[in-house]
């Protein structure tokens, strides 16, 4: 039967998207079974994870995963404020090679895509941390495991074929700290990520309502919460003794960037935490640009919070990020289908990026700011 040009555009590009990136001159291919889910619909996009995975894990954790702090604004407004940012088209560049290569703390990315800290995982799926480092693997993407993790930090290290960083919180007790942190270096991690949005849990409504319970976590000292009396002076204190990058994560406010920045961190993570913390604080992408303007290039900048699609990286890129982290969307692919739908919720959105710099005339990373928006 003859296919017209209309038919052979789309089955490209769905095959493109949803298949196969070439990447280091190979080809990875990723067997997507989402078969139990109940939809048939094989997904295309970031958010077509979201029926699937809602079908497959249990209420609880479905809520979980998805809870914001209070009316969930913030959460909301992540979102919504990459889709107010408009982008601007530029024609008849050859981008028929794209670099989407960046290096960070001298370590190579293959995409400036990361997999944000989330805690519990085998609450999404019975593989938990593992399906999500072997998943990260696959798409050569950089995990960053939280340390309210469900599976013992040596243990994802074991099984890493891809960069790992640790994601920390303050510990009342700073002997168990050094000891995380020292484990953690023993065990290749590179670079730490200390989460300080949370001096104090936020009003998680969503989760009280379905009465969250977080399996049980191998070591249980972690748990302990995060320290309400946390100062700089304990951002110091890490910094002194850690060997690898440490990154603050949770910094939306450009007066903290600079005195992360006196305190000698390597790099920041701008975010408001998914919106799971502190309600009608501005979506990351509105705060960017403030904070890139005060850290001026002096370290790296990420950013999280509202990805969803490769325009979103291009923007975020755009207004100055070095990186981006994902969260709920491969929670969306651990809990659809393990491991491959953690790789192919990266594999879409690294192929997304993609399309993105060719349809705005960048062929490499360096080459993506602020032109690429329409102002
Ligand atoms: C279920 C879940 C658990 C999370 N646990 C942690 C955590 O343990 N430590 C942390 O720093 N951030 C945690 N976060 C926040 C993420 O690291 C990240 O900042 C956020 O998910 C990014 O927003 P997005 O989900 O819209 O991509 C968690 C997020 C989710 C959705």
């Amino acid at each position: 039967m003859p296919v017209t040009r209309r038919q052979a555009l789309i089955s490209v590009g769905a095959f493109a998207a949803a298949s196969a990136l070439p990447l280091d001159g190979q080809t990875q291919v990723v067997s997507f079974d989402a078969t139990n889910a109940q939809s048939s619909v094989e997904p295309v996009c970031l958010t077509d994870f979201e029926p699937l995975a809602k079908a497959k894990m249990q209420p609880m954790a479905w809520e979980y995963v998805n809870a914001g702090a209070a009316d969930e604004i913030t959460v909301r407004w992540n979102k919504e404020a990459y889709q107010r940012i408009r982008l601007k088209p530029h024609v008849l560049v050859d981008v028929s090679h794209l670099d989407t290569r960046v290096s960070l703390f001298g370590q190579e990315q293959a995409f400036p895509i990361l997999l944000a800290p989330a805690a519990a995982q085998k609450l999404v799926h019975p593989d938990g941390e593992l399906g999500t480092v072997r998943g990260a693997a696959a798409a050569h993407a950089t995990m960053v495991l939280s340390s309210f993790s469900t599976t013992r930090l040596e243990d994802v290290s074991a099984a890493a074929k891809s960069p790992l960083w640790l994601q920390l919180y303050a510990q009342t007790d700073h002997g168990f700290a050094r000891e995380l942190v020292q484990r953690a270096q023993t065990a290749g991690y590179r670079a730490l990520c200390l989460t300080v949005d949370a001096a104090v849990t936020g009003p998680r409504n969503r989760e009280t309502r379905a009465n969250v319970k977080l399996p049980p976590m191998p070591d249980p000292e972690v748990v302990k919460g995060a320290d309400p009396a946390l100062t700089w002076k304990d951002v110091e204190w890490l910094r002194s003794f850690a060997k690898i990058p440490l990154l603050l994560k949770g910094v939306l406010n450009p007066e903290d960037a600079e005195r992360a920045l006196n305190a000698g961190v390597a790099g920041i993570i701008v975010s408001n935490h998914g919106g799971r913390n502190f309600d009608t604080i501005p979506a990351t992408i509105d705060a960017l640009p403030r904070v890139v303007e005060k850290v001026a290039g002096r370290v790296p900048l990420l950013v999280d919070g509202g990805i969803r699609r490769g325009t979103d990286v291009l923007k975020a890129l755009a207004f100055g990020a070095s990186a981006v982290l994902i969260g709920r969307p491969y929670l969306y692919g651990l809990g659809a289908a393990g491991e491959a739908g953690v790789t192919k919720v990266l594999n879409i959105l690294q192929h997304e990026l993609q399309l993105a710099m060719a349809l705005t005339g960048r062929t490499n990373i360096a080459s993506i700011d602020r032109s690429v928006i329409w102002s």
